[in-house]
């Protein structure tokens, strides 16, 4: 063997299953720690012969279990109460007894696949995908008829001499050095297995496409694009009327839908009361709001001025007395039930912001009809802040 190559360990084979497991108590006894048996079917009582102690695989198995479980039912959680927020055949969004299958099924897979992965890297050293022993006389042999034990030279006492010495004292009818590979035969990542690997997938899926398809007429998966379902609007004989469509049960309303008492009615029986306290963050929205879908009729200001002359009604001017005399509940029944020629914005307006747009159409008010006394506070507080 050259010497520029790297040994890996000694290797003995043995005849029976007695030499080989006194071999291995007198290994263990001998204080050698790094050395490992191979035999060509299991052989009870060997883990003991080598004073192993249990795999530390299990904390692997352990945490990636307890991991896959976590993860699954937060996920659960999260779909149900954080992503579609919708109620599931009326449990609640933490359905702990509907949770528990997934869970268990997500915590087995994910304990299996680290568990694979886990010994592949630990014994391999991924991404090393073979081990020195393979491809030797002596692998041959111990997967034949043969009885093997291999002491490493990572082993602490590990004297190549003393070791052959030790290892023929054991009986071994032949010994042989294993040394690393020079090179990795088959590296994972090398490119020419990655395009052999593409190349097999392009195969095998063109010629099961071509079986399926071209030779025995199957369509291949149709990803679900024919199903015998009934589309929004499409008719059927299933019901009397031939509607596919179910009209939603009488008095059914949209989530966060509250219905309008007063719909239809052309002014309220009892007087909406304003809710919002009119802050400058409350005005900001009903501006927004106000020049979003009131202007285009009744002008930037409420005067009246509409872009939409000679398309639309002209929306009267807000500033006229009997506006500013309406209640601020007036105003929004007429925004929430529309009046006349205006339509209702009810479904593009939420109550909140309807109220806010109110009291910014006061501001508007206010600010064409300023009595002698907001002039004065005005002034006050100008004066009051230039002198601090
Ligand atoms: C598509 C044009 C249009 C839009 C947009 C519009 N309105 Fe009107 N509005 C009208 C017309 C037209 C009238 C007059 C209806 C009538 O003949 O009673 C009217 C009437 C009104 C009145 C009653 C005026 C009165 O003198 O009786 C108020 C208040 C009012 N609108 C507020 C609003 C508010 C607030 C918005 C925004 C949410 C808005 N309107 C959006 C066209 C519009």
């Amino acid at each position: 063997m050259p010497d520029n190559k790297k040994l890996h360990s000694v290797a003995a084979l043995f005849n029976s299953v007695d030499e080989i497991i006194s071999a291995a108590k007198k290994t263990t006894a001998a204080g050698y720690k790094k050395f490992d048996v191979n035999t060509p079917y299991p052989v009870h009582g060997m883990d003991r012969a080598m004073g192993m102690g249990q795999s530390k695989i299990g904390f692997v198995t352990l945490f990636f279990g307890l991991f896959g479980a976590a993860f699954i039912f937060l996920f659960m959680w999260w779909s149900f109460a954080v992503s579609y927020n919708i109620v599931v055949g009326g449990k609640p969004f933490l359905a702990v007894p509907a949770f528990i299958p997934i869970t268990f099924e997500t915590t087995v897979l994910f304990a299996a696949i680290a568990t694979v992965v886990g010994m592949l890297a630990v014994y391999f050293k991924l991404p090393n995908n073979s081990h020195p022993l393979h491809d030797t006389d002596y692998m041959k042999a111990v997967s034949g008829d043969k009885f093997g034990l291999v002491i490493e030279a990572e082993d602490k006492q590990f004297d190549k001499a003393k070791v052959i010495e030790f290892l023929k004292g054991l009986g071994a009818y032949k010994i042989e050095d294993i040394y690393y590979p020079e090179q990795e035969k088959f590296r994972m990542f090398e490119p020419k297995f990655l395009l052999f690997l593409a190349i097999v997938a392009v195969a095998t899926s063109g010629l099961t496409y071509v079986t399926l398809n071209k030779l025995m007429y199957i369509t291949p998966f149709d990803w679900m694009d024919f199903q015998s379902k009934l589309t929004a609007q499409k008719g059927s004989n299933m019901f009397a009327n031939h509607e596919g469509m179910r009209p939603p049960v009488e008095g059914t309303v949209a989530r966060g839908f509250i219905p309008y008492p007063y719909k239809g009615q052309p002014m309220p029986v009892e007087v909406l009361s304003n809710p919002t306290i009119p802050t400058k963050q409350i005005l900001e929205l009903g501006k927004g709001k106000f020049l979003t879908f009131c202007s285009p009729c009744h002008g930037n200001f409420g005067e009246g001025e509409s872009r939409l002359r000679g398309q639309f009604p002209v929306g009267p001017t807000l500033h006229s007395d009997k506006i500013i005399n309406y209640p601020d509940g007036m105003i929004y029944h007429i925004i929430t039930n529309g009046q006349n020629a205006m339509p209702s914005y009810a479904p593009q307006i939420t109550r909140h912001e309807r109220w806010a747009i109110v009291d910014y159409i006061r501001v508007l008010q206010r600010a064409q009809n300023a009595k002698e006394s907001d002039l004065k506070a005005v002034n006050k507080e100008s004066v009051s802040n230039v002198q601090n």
